[in-house]
């Protein structure tokens, strides 16, 4: 792990630790040829006894890099290097100014309100619609949860593509079978994942903002789905668990089959709850924004060792529909920001451009129970 003052890379100087999950540690640094711009500098950090699964994991390391370099969306932070320093390798981004949903969640220690849970629920349905449209082959993202979605003013950013990979049809499994419990749908445990993997994980995400309860925490992560949302929070409306419900059911078939649908669905949700209330943005959500200044200037002075640990994403290596306990994990990392400064590289088109899925349709009949 880098102390704060070092230079990585003889450019990125460390302020201090933002985040620790098993595989990496994430840095917020200051670019020394760029102005001292704030930037984020994630470190390949894993160490498996097992040199083969050593070099799977510095692949998926650096396919991440690679990914991200190919990418250009406003929900995605914007690529910037990557490099070797001292035998370490390292991926310098964009730094998101802003609390993970993991965080959020935690300080709520409950539901969040539930319109602003369906405009970020909107928005991850059209950045990884985005990331389906992926030509030549769609990107599925397998690792959708709170701690992997950043909110910056209401705008959310979609972070870590470690385990994001190109699918194609033709191929039988995934390589590894990896996923977070809680939120990785059942066939995922199989190593199968298509667009519907990250349908049902986007649903559990929502799921938690809106009734509080985390996956994570219960030994089957396959119950707590089976139970009504208004169970758990008879103040959501019925339409908004209807369609998180359909997100998440166990037979992939039985969901959407595609984000737009889903995006879609939350789109007019929100329209008809906002119809007549002035309300146009609902994200923008005072006492949110409020806590996550709050935290980002207590966390700059905080010191490195008070950072802590991301929860990891695991290897899933149980079976469909597992029976027995599966680990919890450990609650999500703190992390706040400065302020962010303007961007060393040309910043991210406000468009996706020429590989851009097509237009949203932007109205359709109500979501059909
Ligand atoms: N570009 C970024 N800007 C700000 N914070 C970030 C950025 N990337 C990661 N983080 C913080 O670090 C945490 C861990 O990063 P992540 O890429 O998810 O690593 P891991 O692969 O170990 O899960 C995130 O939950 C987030 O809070
Ligand atoms: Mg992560």
């Amino acid at each position: 792990m880098q102390t704060p003052g070092t230079i990585i890379g003889n450019r990125y100087k460390v302020l201090r630790l933002l985040g620790q999950g098993g595989m990496s540690n994430i840095y917020i640094c200051q670019d020394i040829n760029m102005y001292y711009k704030s930037c984020a500098v994630k470190e390949f950090a894993a160490l498996y006894a097992d040199p083969k699964e050593q070099a799977t994991a510095l692949q998926h390391f650096q396919r991440e890099g690679e990914l991200l370099k190919s990418l250009s969306h406003r929900n995605i932070p914007a690529y910037y290097d990557f490099f070797q320093d001292n035998g370490r390798y390292y991926l310098a981004m964009e730094y998101i100014q802003g609390d993970d949903l993991g965080k959020t969640l935690e300080k709520a220690g409950g539901p969040l309100p539930e319109l602003d849970v369906a405009d970020w629920g909107m928005q991850c349905a059209k950045v990884l619609y985005y990331l389906h449209c992926h030509k030549p082959d769609p990107i599925i993202f397998r690792d959708v949860k709170p701690s992997n979605i950043i909110i910056v003013q209401g705008v959310v950013k979609l972070i870590d593509f470690g385990i994001a990979r190109l699918f194609s049809s033709a191929k039988r499994g995934d390589t590894m079978r990896i996923g977070s419990p809680g939120y990785a749908p059942p066939e995922q445990y199989q190593g199968k994942t298509d667009q519907r993997s990250d349908i049902f994980a986007l649903g559990m995400t929502l799921r938690h903002a809106l009734t509080g309860k985390d996956p994570t925490l219960e030994p089957n992560p396959f119950i707590v789905q089976k139970i009504p949302i208004l169970t758990d929070n008879p103040n959501v409306s019925p339409e908004l668990a209807a369609i998180v419900e359909k997100a998440i059911r166990l037979l992939p078939e039985e969901r959407y089959q595609n984000m737009r649908d889903l995006k879609c669905d939350l789109s007019d949700f929100l329209e008809s709850k906002c119809a007549g209330r002035g309300r146009t943005t609902p994200s923008l959500n005072p006492a949110l924004g409020a806590a996550a200044i709050t935290a980002a200037q207590t966390a700059v002075a905080a010191p490195v060792s008070a950072v802590p640990q991301v929860p990891p994403t695991i290897p899933v290596a149980a079976p469909m529909l597992q029976t027995g306990p599966i680990p919890s994990q450990p609650p999500a990392p703190t992390q706040a920001y400065p302020a962010a400064s303007p961007s060393p590289v040309p910043a991210p088109a406000p468009k996706p451009a020429p590989a851009a899925p097509p237009r949203l349709r932007p109205r359709r009949p109500r979501l059909r129970p």
